[in-house]
């Protein structure tokens, strides 16, 4: 009842979907009122392994029944033991990764601050390269790294120390892309201090699901070889299985110096985020990075239940197959407008309305909300629709998912017809 009286101006996706949800399962959301939603959002990109899964909730409330540490920071418990344990047999082992792991604090804004001052003392250098519509977080060092400028212009502060590069989707080559950064980094004259490191997202989910091709993220991989620089991803959004692997970068078979996971890690959506990062950077003395929140044990015990579930069921299958209905339903779009632009990866998909009028997104947004399904925008001026379905959603409610978004992009483009052709 005082809800609406106390609640800050600051909330937002109450505003985009102005019900009251109380119940969900998988892909759906279920409101006060009984009412179904299908979800192609997914807790922007936290619930990979969909809402209540029921392998995962077992084991919380397995936990929870009896009265185990639920609160530990970064001390020795069992779920923490058994949690490392499992990410280092499960996870790391058989990629053939040699990392390190720390927990931050619980947001994965946490794990990118400490990504990058990890980078900063390790190379003892300030500057960091990152990219025109990144996403890394809202905390000052964080921010710093974003691109949105309405989020920069909050700070209140100069965020410094970052030099900003446009990203691949940018240039007309993968080749022209690396040739600038390089050009960047050789000449004595670009301007540029020399960085700590480059970070970036392979998919920029955020910035409007721009996807790097491999060749560019293993061009990336070799300038920062060839010039002493780290190389973070932040696999915050689209890491746990998102693209089809649980690295995203898995495909171009390369390995970061650094690697920022949080969001769907847990696979139950409680807060958790890591850090993994190469031996010798291994450097921050005890508690010189901490966080009250850095052990959360509810998370260590979801995200067990998550891994041993990534592992014992086929759901890199379902995201390939899942990712060839996507693209093949959304290409049907194109027939509606051929400016329609559509790209994405294994199940993050983007519809892209900005060759047309960037506030059709909103307004198929709204369409498809009345329709019951619910989706975000993203990327620059909100222009992209952001698909992000639960990597275990049925077929059938992604298919069902697919045919609203279609209707509702026919319904606004036919609306709105003279106004934009
Ligand atoms: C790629 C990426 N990095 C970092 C973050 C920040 O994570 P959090 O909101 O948990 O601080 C996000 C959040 O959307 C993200 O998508």
């Amino acid at each position: 009842m005082y809800q609406s009286t106390i609640e800050s101006n600051v909330i937002s996706y109450s505003n985009s979907f102005p019900v009251t949800f109380s119940h969900a399962k998988n892909a759906t959301l279920i409101t006060e009122d009984n009412e179904e939603y299908t979800d192609f959002f997914a807790g922007a990109g936290v619930l990979n392994f969909g809402h209540n899964n029921s392998a995962i909730k077992e084991s919380i409330m397995n936990y929870l029944a009896e009265d185990t540490i639920i609160h530990g920071l970064d001390m020795s418990t069992t779920a923490r033991n058994q949690y490392f344990d499992t990410v280092a047999e499960k996870i790391l082992k058989p990629r053939h990764l040699d990392y390190k792991m720390m927990s931050c604090g619980p947001t994965g804004t946490n794990a990118i601050e400490a990504a990058l001052k990890l980078a900063r003392k390790y190379t003892n250098k300030k500057n960091i390269l990152a990219f025109s519509r990144a996403f890394h977080g809202m905390s000052l060092g964080s921010l710093a790294a974003t691109s949105a400028q309405f989020n920069r212009e909050a700070a209140g502060v100069s965020l410094d120390n970052v030099t900003r590069v446009p990203y691949v989707d940018q240039f007309p080559s993968v080749k022209a892309s690396l040739n600038f950064i390089k050009f960047l980094l050789s000449d004595d004259h670009s301007g540029v201090d020399k960085p700590a490191a480059i970070i970036l997202e392979t998919v920029q989910a955020e910035g409007g699901v721009n996807v790097a091709p491999k060749e560019w993220l293993q061009g990336i991989r070799e300038i920062c070889d060839q010039f002493n620089i780290l190389m973070i991803v932040d696999d915050i959004q689209v890491g746990v299985g998102r693209t089809g692997s649980f690295f995203s970068f898995e495909e171009a078979g390369i390995v970061p110096d650094i690697v920022a996971l949080s969001k769907s890690l847990s696979g139950f959506g409680l807060p958790l985020s890591v850090l993994f990062f190469k031996k010798e950077l291994d450097i921050f003395e005890p508690a010189e990075h901490n966080g009250t929140f850095r052990g959360n044990q509810l998370g260590f015990v979801g995200s067990q239940a998550a891994i041993d579930y990534f592992v014992d069921n086929d759901l890199m299958e379902d995201v390939k197959s899942n990712e060839k209905i996507m693209q093949h339903e959304l290409e049907k779009l194109l027939q509606l407008d051929p400016r329609i632009m559509v790209r994405g990866k294994g199940m993050i998909w983007g519809i892209d309305f900005s060759l047309i009028d960037p506030t059709i997104t909103e307004r198929v947004q709204q369409e498809c909300f009345a329709r019951n399904l619910i989706i975000e925008s993203a990327g620059s001026q909100d222009a992209v629709l952001k698909l992000l379905p639960p990597l275990t959603i049925e077929k059938e409610q992604l298919e069902q998912g697919l045919n609203i978004i279609y209707s509702a992009v026919r319904e606004v483009i036919s609306g709105s017809q003279n106004d934009i052709l």
